[in-house]
């Protein structure tokens, strides 16, 4: 048992899918997983365990943004062994080429979180990057399942609610010019966890990748309802799934 997951030393598989919310990792579970058990629901946040084309494979729930899902990443990766770690959320489109329900892989993550300067003193901007191999094998299901996927760079934001970005807000000029910037520079999506992912799984040497669905566009201002947001993301799951057994 670790501080924040319930379960004993075995009971979490090597590969792993990381939704942030809870009722999403039961649902994963319920709905993809043979033989399912759960190991924790410490702070209601669940772990399941079951086998995916018989192989083990958890979901274990993160929270949202990177402190909280450092902390569950810390505890998969050094108290039980993960080594195979595939988030499953959802984020924001950038351009009005992505378009809501749309499969996101991030390539890589830019962030304005500390955590890179945490570790590397703001010697390095150490570049956030996906696992090669689980990069290429995710566009090749995806291929299989016919499901169209846009692979970029990602920004994992620590504000979802960032005034800076308010056309009408307090900043400057009355433009978005963050975003602005970082869409001519080619990201296509906003995040909260990837920066997290990525880096930790650098730390340990394990493999990570981060997949989404789009659930509202930044500039289009669509946007998913509450019940699409949980219920509408069964190609990325599969996606995911048929990535990590490999
Ligand atoms: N911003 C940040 N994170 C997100 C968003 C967003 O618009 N949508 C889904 N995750």
């Amino acid at each position: 048992m670790s501080i924040h997951i319930a379960a004993e030393v075995g009971e979490v598989a090597e590969r792993v899918l990381l939704p942030g919310d809870p009722v999403r990792a039961k649902i994963i579970a319920e709905n993809f997983l043979e033989g399912v058990r759960q190991y924790t629901a410490i702070r209601n946040i669940y772990g399941f365990t079951g086998k995916y084309r018989g192989v083990p494979v958890s979901v274990q729930a993160t929270g949202m943004g990177v402190p909280s899902i450092s902390i569950y990443l810390h505890e998969l990766i050094h108290v039980y062994g993960a080594k195979k770690l595939i988030r499953v959320g959802t984020c924001g489109g950038m351009n009005e080429n992505v378009h809501l329900r749309d499969v996101i892989i991030a390539q890589g993550s830019s962030t304005d979180s500390s955590i890179v300067k945490q570790v590397f003193g703001g010697a390095v901007n150490f570049s956030l990057l996906a696992d090669f191999d689980l990069l290429s094998k995710a566009v090749d299901a995806a291929k299989n399942l016919n499901v169209p996927v846009k692979v970029g760079n990602v920004i994992c934001a620590d504000l979802f609610y960032n005034d800076y970005d308010d056309p009408n807000g307090t900043f400057g000029d009355g433009k978005n010019t963050l975003n602005e910037k970082l869409r001519r520079y080619g990201v296509i999506a906003v995040e909260m966890e990837s920066a997290a992912l990525y880096l930790h799984a650098a730390a340990a040497q394990v493999q990570a990748l981060a997949i989404f669905t789009v659930s509202d566009n930044l500039l289009t201002k669509e946007l998913c309802t509450p019940e699409e947001r949980q219920s509408s993301f069964n190609d990325m799951i599969k996606i995911a799934l048929e990535t990590v057994i490999q």
